[in-house]
């Protein structure tokens, strides 16, 4: 049995360059992980089988980790059997990244059951494959990236700091949220910029997918809302929704079905 932790991921800042001809959208984000994380527990079986603590996810072949698992025989045709299980604390439809960080996990769990030495190139061009946030997964905690997401460039660990998120009891999905995006009324900020802002401590948060999200779903703004009025110095949509999280100090909310959680920006290395 191995077990390995499977954290969420915060988007710091995420510019939508552009629409592109296959569907999917540019842009260049400042992915963050945190300490949030499900817990996975792998081992080789006779039959594929998945128990997952949160009955309401699929645990047939649309969760993520059977398609980490499929493109795994596939590029190296092994044919093996896992027995998965999965203690889910990341909320679904969150923008935290907990599907792809589970297949990104799966990625390395196989690679360590089986012996197999494929390599880290190797695992990040099957992960851009499966979606485009699960080769973030496969990086040591900070990283930005580009393309569809999927074209990492790890940084250095940010400073350690401590986040408050706010889910609320609605979700959305994120190609509903890219669909509904007006692309062309997007500024034109360059995005390096921003992130070299970051490395020099001058940090700007903004997410491009909030006008599109709050239009889908109004509650979003005026949680976002309630959130800034109870003093926290930030708070920034995380990906596609509806997770926020909040920088400093702020006083409770209340406000119908909300879940909060405290974590940590992590460094993979030294938190996994
Ligand atoms: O890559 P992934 O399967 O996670 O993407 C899910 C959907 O989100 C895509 O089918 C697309 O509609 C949208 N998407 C996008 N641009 C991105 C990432 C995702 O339009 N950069």
């Amino acid at each position: 049995m191995l077990t390995l932790k499977s954290p969420a991921k915060l988007n710091l800042f995420l510019k939508v360059l552009g629409r592109r001809p296959d569907g999917y959208h540019d842009i260049a984000s400042l992915f963050q992980a945190i300490s949030l994380c499900d817990t996975l527990h792998f081992a080789l079986s006779g039959e594929d089988q998945l128990e997952c603590s949160e009955p309401s996810l699929p645990a047939g072949k649309s969760n993520l980790i059977w398609k980490a698992a499929d493109l795994f025989r596939q590029k190296t045709g092994l044919q093996f059997n896992l027995h998965v299980v999965l203690e889910k604390n990341i909320p679904t439809e969150a923008g935290l990244g907990g599907g792809s960080s589970n297949a990104a996990t799966t990625l390395l769990a196989i690679n360590q059951l089986l012996g197999y030495s494929a390599t880290h190139a190797q695992l990040l061009e099957w992960a851009a494959e499966i979606g485009s946030d699960v080769t973030f997964f496969l990086s040591s905690g900070t990283a930005y990236c580009t393309g569809r997401g999927e074209i990492i460039r790890p940084m250095p660990p940010l400073p350690k700091q401590t986040v408050t998120l706010f889910k609320p009891n609605f979700g959305l999905s994120t190609p509903a949220v890219y669909k509904n995006l007006k692309v062309e009324s997007l500024n034109k900020v360059d995005p390096e910029v921003v992130l070299r802002k970051f490395i020099e401590g001058r940090p700007e948060y903004f997410n491009d997918l909030e006008g599109s999200a709050f239009d889908l779903m109004p509650g979003l703004a005026n949680l976002k809302k309630g959130l800034m009025d109870r003093g926290y110095s930030t708070v920034l949509m995380s990906g596609s929704g509806t997770t926020f999280f909040c920088l400093g100090n702020g006083k409770p909310l209340d406000f119908q079905g909300l879940q909060s959680f405290k974590a940590e920006f992590i460094d993979r290395p030294s938190f996994l």
